[in-house]
């Protein structure tokens, strides 16, 4: 596809992505991966380890720089070698698999701290927050199911508290692309549950991208998946769709003993 048709394209669209390449030295994560989300969609993205998921993750947040192919988010914006902090002030959110919370400050500090990101720490605690941010930061609170633990001390909290904790870190930014790798390792079956709730309620705030590997959390909750092999693009599709393709079956759903 040419560069105009990719923009028209991408008019309904919050990301499209064609033929992205990676390379680490001689090694291809990526080779040629095509991704397309719209908004307020949330889209699962699996399969077998060393697939190229988290790649992708760190391409669509900056970490990793694409080789080849064109990433273009929010209809005109081109991701290809924008930093970081840029890319986050454009809209997209990322939480990491490990929690990178403040594990000395209470529930609502880190909340505090996520939400005024470009101030120093001590400057944020002093300063009062106006009434619009106590609010935001409230429903965002009560959104991640943590207002009781609110004073708690973060470090204290249950393994699946810390993951909500991080994720609503991540929403005080309000990111219109909410990027999440295997939000559920690790966690009980409820808080399984819970976290499946939560994303559903984060899909009333922005467009989720969720890699994961547990199948039975995937069925429940996803609309759309695609699954990656070898860095590229195996299938896309429903639930349905993709666990009935056979290249899917033989390469991954087979081994994980779901079909
Ligand atoms: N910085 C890097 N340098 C070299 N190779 C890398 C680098 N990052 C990832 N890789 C390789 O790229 C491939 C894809 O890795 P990636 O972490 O994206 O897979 P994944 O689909 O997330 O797998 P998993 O399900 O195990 O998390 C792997 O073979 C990995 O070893
Ligand atoms: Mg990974």
């Amino acid at each position: 596809m040419q560069s105009e048709q990719i923009q028209a394209h991408s008019q309904k669209k919050i990301l499209n992505c064609k033929d992205i390449i990676v390379k680490f030295g001689e090694f291809t994560a990526l080779n040629k991966f095509s991704f397309h989300i719209d908004r307020k969609e949330i889209h699962f993205l699996i399969g077998p380890n060393g697939a190229g998921k988290t790649t992708f993750l760190d391409v669509l947040c900056g970490l990793t720089k694409i080789t080849k192919g064109k990433a273009v988010f929010d209809n005109d914006y081109d991701l290809n070698g924008k930093p970081e902090f840029e890319i986050a002030r454009m809209g997209i959110g990322r939480k990491f698999q490990a929690p990178t919370i403040f594990p000395y400050l209470t529930v609502q500090e880190n909340l505090e701290i996520a939400m005024k990101q470009n101030k120093k720490v001590f400057s944020i605690l002093k300063a009062k927050m106006t009434k619009k941010e106590k609010e935001k930061l409230d429903k965002q609170m009560e959104t991640i199911g943590l207002t009781k633990q609110k004073t708690l001390i973060a470090g204290n909290l249950s393994h699946g508290q810390k993951q909500w904790l991080e994720i609503g870190m991540v929403m005080m930014q309000e990111p219109e692309l909410l990027l999440l790798d295997e939000p559920i390792a690790g966690m009980t079956e409820e808080e399984e549950e819970k976290t499946g709730k939560l994303l559903q309620e984060l899909k009333k705030q922005c467009t989720i991208i969720v890699v994961e590997h547990d199948m039975d959390f995937v069925s429940k909750y996803a609309e759309r998946v695609t699954v990656m092999h070898e860095g590229a693009l195996l299938s896309e599709g429903s639930m349905e769709e993709v666990q009935n393709n056979d290249k899917v079956k033989e390469v991954y759903l087979g081994s994980k003993g779901a079909v």
